[in-house]
């Protein structure tokens, strides 16, 4: 991969003057820098196009907010050849004030997308952008900002998203933003999203399961406002079957036409084109619980290739940024590479696969960075899917009872076991482990322990972890550091904390307990977690040591609910529904016990209380009852646990405190009236900063609205 090189920046300042209208080309990936001037430009006037070719059927985006540089985007459609766009940024939304304007050439190779880092902004302020077509068709508008400058002490409000599935849900959340930051005021305004992953699911439905109903329940397609079906098949390619339900993408021009159904909706396109987003990935931008270029059986470099060519091409960010910060920044733009599809082999000490063409997938683009906020936040946005290993729970255990998950609450001792690898018991690992009652060879005695970042992600992270000044040290994750335990101490071979998620940090404990281990020892005070993956809103505490009696928090960690893919309680019904037991800590009916509602959730009890207390809900005990009977093991680290809750989360950071108040909207299944997102609850928490060597203590601060039945620990 090509670092480029700090004399490029240099380059650039030399060659151009200020005042000049510049434009500079460069890599091939289809991305501009392009100078803003110091005066006021004269806006070219052009011949507004009557009747255009041209469309701009994504809108427009912003990304990656620095002190004197933003990322815009958009892509032009309804043209073949390259073609060449005008982008012009002003101080004001009437244009009057264009302090840059340039050309770029939207390339077919890329889609007609186009990346535009303008550089030599002002710190701190808003800017305004549009994109202008060849005939003179103008894009719509959009509002981005700057970042404090580097010594300002600024405070930051940001929104936190994830896991939107364009199919099963509309995007009410974003409205739901967009109308509270309306109401607010402007120096109180959230100033960039956090996407931290599944901004697209892969798994498209086939028509027939649904017509036929999905899964038996009768489901259709949801329908937009302008009655278009809210589905995003059939893919180009035909995609390929997965299931009796999904089909899949095969190749590149799937993939982009998963972004371009996506990104056609209202409120998508109008919370972009309001605000910066910084974005990581999860698992489905590629495929379902995928590690490095692999996803369950399968080996598939030249998807992950696509998957990511179509990231790169769609969700703008500072990656190469021309050459800019090449110290601290690792991030690298889209390079096309050659690969064809070879099982893993030759494992480095972190279970990376040095197999060339997986090597050679997963470095096609690199997106972990740093993006800074004056004095009072540094954002540190990671990938836990490109490098991480194969998770702590093999492949090979899921088959036994013939189930995709594990079937009940699992030993955390034995996942310790599993994800060390060779390396466990000081590198005496067991030559036989006992799973579900049976004892069988011990599946990873010669394996690699399983990182989660891999060798040199995780290098980085320490490095800024250790060397960042800011008063608060913000971890961009796809999936959260907190332990999840599930109480099933009430059978013989239970657990007050077994583990059921595995996909997350809770099948790689190795790696979490080197990272907060890392954090206490360096003294390091401030960071906070903002994680998503689990449609779940959670809030809590990461301890340095899960297993330790005398275990103390270092990080602490917020997690958001989906936007509109499926809520936790419904998922893990699924996963358990082979258990009545279980099923009956996780929902039961509501309407039995008086509740408004049929579906109720046991799940927030089980998380919280644990076990007897989730039973007590679920055969009709009150709330205090149920509470009585807490198991004082379970999750004491957890805070809030709220499992039927869509939305996201706003946190903001000043000297003294991180504030963050989670939103549930009402499930988006319906289209609410224009204009509105109605809600369910809000439910907020503070952290004071804390000092080194000390530890954060989250406090909830208030409810509004709807309980979350058994959801706060209080
Ligand atoms: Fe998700």
């Amino acid at each position: 991969m090509s670092k480029k090189s700090s004399d490029i920046n240099k380059s650039i300042a030399e060659e151009y003057s200020r005042r000049d209208i510049l434009r500079y080309f460069a890599t091939s990936a289809g991305c501009f820098i392009v100078p803003a001037s110091a005066t006021v430009l004269m806006a070219t006037t052009r011949p507004a196009a009557a009747q255009s070719n041209f469309t701009f059927p994504q809108g427009v985006a912003s990304a990656d907010p620095q002190s004197d540089a933003i990322v815009l985007w958009t892509r032009v459609a309804g043209t073949k050849g390259p073609t060449s766009l005008v982008t012009q940024v002003a101080r004001d939304a009437d244009f009057t004030e264009i302090i840059a304007e340039s050309t770029t050439t939207a390339r077919p190779e890329f889609d007609h997308t186009v990346r535009v880092l303008v550089t030599q902004l002002d710190p701190d302020r808003h800017y305004y952008y549009r994109f202008i077509a060849p005939d003179g068709l103008a894009s719509r508008q959009g509002r981005t900002r700057t970042a404090p400058s580097p010594d300002a002490d600024r405070p930051l409000k940001v929104a936190v998203f994830s896991c939107q599935d364009y199919e099963l849900g509309y995007f009410t959340a974003y409205r739901r933003m967009l109308l509270d930051d309306e109401n607010g005021s402007e120096t109180n305004s959230i100033d960039f999203v956090i996407h931290l992953g599944d901004f697209i699911y892969e798994t498209a439905r086939r028509p027939e399961s649904m017509q036929g109903g999905n899964r038996g329940d009768g489901r259709t397609y949801l329908r937009n406002r302008d009655g278009s079906r809210r589905s995003c098949t059939p893919l180009p390619s035909g995609g390929e079957q997965a299931g009796r339900v999904w089909v899949v993408p095969a190749d590149l021009p799937d993939y982009r036409a998963l972004y371009k159904a996506y990104l056609a909706d209202a409120d998508l396109q109008d919370a972009r084109a309001n605000y910066p987003f910084v974005q990581t990935w999860d698992d489905h931008e590629f495929k379902n619980d995928s590690w490095q270029s692999y996803y369950d059986e399968s080996s598939s470099p030249e998807l992950k290739v696509a998957a990511n060519q179509a990231w790169f091409e769609f969700i703008p960010a500072a990656l190469a940024m021309g050459g800019r910060d090449v110290e601290n920044h690792q991030a690298a733009d889209f390079e096309q590479v050659d690969v064809s599809d070879r099982p893993p082999e030759a494992f480095d000490n972190h279970y990376l696969s040095l197999e060339d063409n997986n090597v050679a997938a997963i470095n096609s683009m690199t997106i972990y960075r740093t993006l800074k906020w004056g004095q009072m936040a540094e954002i540190f946005m990671t990938d836990a899917r490109s490098y991480r290993g194969p998770r702590g729970f093999p492949q090979e255990l899921l088959t036994v009872g013939n189930h995709p998950y594990p079937p009940a609450p699992i030993d955390p001792k034995l996942i310790d076991v599993l994800n060390a690898g060779r390396t466990a018991l000081n590198g005496n690992p067991p030559n036989e482990i006992d799973y579900l009652g049976q004892r069988m060879p011990n599946p990873r005695k010669n394996a690699p322990f399983g990182s989660m970042l891999g060798s040199q992600q995780k290098a980085w992270l320490r490095d800024q972890l250790s060397g960042s000044s800011a008063r608060w040290k913000l971890l961009g994750l796809s999936v959260g550091l907190m332990r999840y335990g599930f109480d099933s101490s009430f059978r013989d071979d239970g657990f007050a904390d077994g583990i059921l998620w595995t996909d997350g940090w809770d099948g790689y404990p190795v790696e979490r307990k080197e990272l907060t281990r890392f954090i206490r020892e360096q003294r390091i005070s401030n960071v906070v977690s903002l994680t998503a993956d689990r449609h779940i809103h959670m809030a809590g505490v990461v301890m340095d040591d899960f297993d330790s009696e005398n275990a103390s928090p270092v990080i602490a960690e917020f997690a958001a609910g989906a936007i509109c893919a499926p809520v936790r309680l419904t998922i893990q019904n699924r996963i358990v529904s082979h258990d009545a037991e279980l099923a009956a800590l996780v929902q039961f009916d509501g309407t039995a016990h008086g509740y408004e509602k049929s579906v109720m959730p046991s799940m927030n009890a089980w998380m919280l209380y644990g076990a007897a207390s989730a039973r007590a809900l679920h055969d009709g005990k009150t709330e205090q009852e149920a509470k009585k009977l807490e198991n004082k093991l379970v999750n004491r680290h957890l805070s809030y646990a709220d499992a039927d809750a869509h939305g996201y989360f706003v946190a903001m950071f000043d000297d003294e405190q991180c504030n963050v108040e989670f939103v549930a909207i009402q499930e988006p299944v319906e289209l609410p009236p224009e204009g509105t997102a109605p809600i369910r609850r809000r439910v907020k928490f503070s952290v004071d900063a804390w000092a080194d060597g000390d530890k954060p203590v989250l406090k909830t601060t208030e409810l509004i609205g709807e309980r979350p039945l058994c959801g706060l620990r209080t």
